[in-house]
């Protein structure tokens, strides 16, 4: 599958919330987005952006899903919200039937999707978040396949307008 990827700094968690709304305005059903990095990286943050930008309404906003492993939200689009924090490894995915999932109706985003292990397959955006100061988190995103390398695509333009602005 063809890859490709960018390396973004988000100096403020405004900017990593808006970088989620303005991707989930041209996220369309059959997206996946795989969510890795460490605690406090910006992963539920960034989510909680692209589900206002997929217009979830704002009082059913995400919360962090930790205890529930799967929130799904009503928007323009449905959005799949698992956080696999709590998970074992690969193996337990498949009682989630998160399998099934990936090329559904709805836009799924996959918090610790590290858990996946080799069980993430097909077209996906991947984002990975890692600290680079108290504000700053250092922003990785890989596209695989047409609807990874299309929302690199519109994540690289994204990012382009955020020069300079905070
Ligand atoms: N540039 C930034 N981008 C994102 N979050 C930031 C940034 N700077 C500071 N933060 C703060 O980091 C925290 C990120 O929390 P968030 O819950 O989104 O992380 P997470 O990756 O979902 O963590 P967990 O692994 O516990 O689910 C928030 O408190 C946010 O305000
Ligand atoms: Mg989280």
């Amino acid at each position: 599958m063809r890859d490709e990827a960018v390396t973004f700094l988000s100096r403020s968690p405004g900017q990593t919330f808006r970088l989620g709304e303005m991707l989930g305005r041209s996220a369309g059903a059959g997206d996946f987005l795989a969510l890795t990095g460490e605690l406090g990286g910006g992963k539920t943050l960034f989510t909680q952006g692209l589900a206002l930008g997929l217009g979830v309404p704002e009082e059913e906003y995400v919360t962090s899903p930790t205890f529930t492993i799967l929130n799904i939200h009503r928007g323009r689009v449905t959005l799949y919200h698992y956080d696999l924090f709590r998970i074992s490894g690969p193996g337990e995915t498949v009682e989630l039937g998160l399998e099934e999932q990936l090329f559904g109706d709805g836009v799924t985003v996959v918090e610790w999707a590290e858990r996946l292990g080799s069980d993430m397959t097909g077209e996906r955006l991947e984002i990975n978040f890692e600290f680079a100061g108290e504000r700053e988190r250092t922003i990785t995103m890989r596209g695989l396949g047409k609807s990874g390398l299309r929302l690199l695509a519109e994540a690289k333009d994204i990012i382009g307008g955020f020069r300079g602005d905070t």
